[in-house]
């Protein structure tokens, strides 16, 4: 087993092992006092994984309950938060209990802030079954539900008392949710780990199972750092959103349908990449991607794409934030005007 240890305002462990899941009972009593666990899933993983999380939970003398609701990003709203909230009421969940997130991001965001607000604050342990989770969303605290204004726009900061990776779980995932989280370990490499890209670039979408811890630890461990640094997302946490402005783009251009965010994320590193940095660079970045049956770009035109970057809640008063990563392993953030932002894209 590798373990990380995250220095927030609340520390707390990440384990990486194989087959943890079984193993979770043991993992959580460790960290908490509680009598109940009421596991919080969606209708996929539920159905693949709730019942081996469940016996483990039992057999360490947990009472344990499961809320399901049904999986994907239209879940992520007030109403699904109310029904959580109902069914912690109605099997007895107190201050000294826990909310356990088993799935991908939905889950563990929507599962976090009810930890965050039902009387008024209690632990959570997030079992992210997602790359995506695994690397980015379980890490560092930020939970949220989406509103008709937005993605996003209601949460609070919670950490977990604890977040157990078992990368098996990965196995059942399709192959398109495997390539979202591995836009986002792409752009850690090209954010902070130039050893790290390049273990990425040696292997594909077909045979990345054989590094995948190597990869979850690694991009756990930036992200850690970059969290550790600022928790409360002021300033330098800033950095993880290469990719993102023109990503958030282009989901929003495609409407949130054709494009998943790990798609926007990896077309949107690779045209900003285009755009700022050397053509060997570009086209290294676009090997990289292709190999996880990512796009490296759309159909969408800039000019058309840059109003989305415009609203993006990033973005402060008349300036725009971005990052540009000019070698592997280096970012840097650039903070312009609008209007030059859009002349630097060439609109
Ligand atoms: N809190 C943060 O810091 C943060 C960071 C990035 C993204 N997010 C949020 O994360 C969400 C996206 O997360 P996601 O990509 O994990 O999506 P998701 O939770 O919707 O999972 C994607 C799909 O995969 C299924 N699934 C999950 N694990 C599986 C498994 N092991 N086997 C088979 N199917 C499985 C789910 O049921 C779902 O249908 C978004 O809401 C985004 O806003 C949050």
């Amino acid at each position: 087993m590798k373990t990380i240890h995250i220095r927030t305002s609340k520390p707390y462990d990440v384990l990486i092992e194989r087959g943890s899941i079984a193993k979770c009972g043991e993992y959580i009593s460790s960290v908490t006092k509680s009598q109940k666990a009421a596991v919080i899933t969606d209708d996929i993983v539920g159905g693949l994984y709730s019942e081996a999380v469940c016996a483990s939970l039992r057999s360490c003398g947990f009472d344990v309950g499961v809320f399901t609701f049904p999986n994907g990003e239209a879940s992520k709203n007030l109403d699904i938060l109310s029904k959580i909230y109902n069914y912690l009421c109605e099997f007895g969940i107190t201050r000294s209990d826990s909310l356990i997130a088993l799935g991908g991001g939905v889950v563990g965001d929507i599962t976090g802030l009810a930890a965050a607000t039902f009387l008024r604050g209690i632990d959570f342990v997030q079992i992210p079954t997602t790359l995506l989770a695994q690397v980015d969303s379980s890490v560092g605290g930020k939970t949220a539900v989406d509103i008709p204004g937005g993605k996003n726009l209601v949460g609070a900061f919670k950490q977990p008392v604890l977040v157990i990776c078992d990368s098996n779980t990965l196995s059942t995932l399709p192959e398109a949710e495997l390539a979202c989280g591995m836009a986002e370990a792409i752009k850690y490499g090209m954010i902070r780990d130039k050893e790290l890209f390049k273990l990425i670039e040696s292997y594909d979408i077909s045979n990345v199972d054989e590094v995948i811890d190597d990869i979850v630890y690694a991009s756990i461990d930036i992200k850690r750092d970059v969290v550790e640094h600022d928790e409360f997302d002021r300033g330098e946490r800033f950095i993880l959103n290469f990719g993102h402005t023109l990503g958030h783009a282009i989901e929003g251009w495609h409407n949130y349908t054709d494009y998943t965010h790990g798609m926007g994320v990896a077309a949107g590193m690779c045209m900003m990449t285009d755009r700022f940095c050397a053509p060997e660079l570009a086209e290294r970045l676009r090997r990289c991607v292709t190999a996880y049956k990512l796009p490296t770009g759309t159909e969408a035109p800039m000019e058309e794409l840059l109003p989305y970057c415009s609203v993006d809640k990033k973005r402060e008063l008349d300036s725009i934030s971005f990052i540009v990563c000019e070698e592997v392993g280096k970012a840097e953030i650039r903070r312009v005007k609008l209007d030059e932002f859009y002349r630097l894209m060439g609109v």
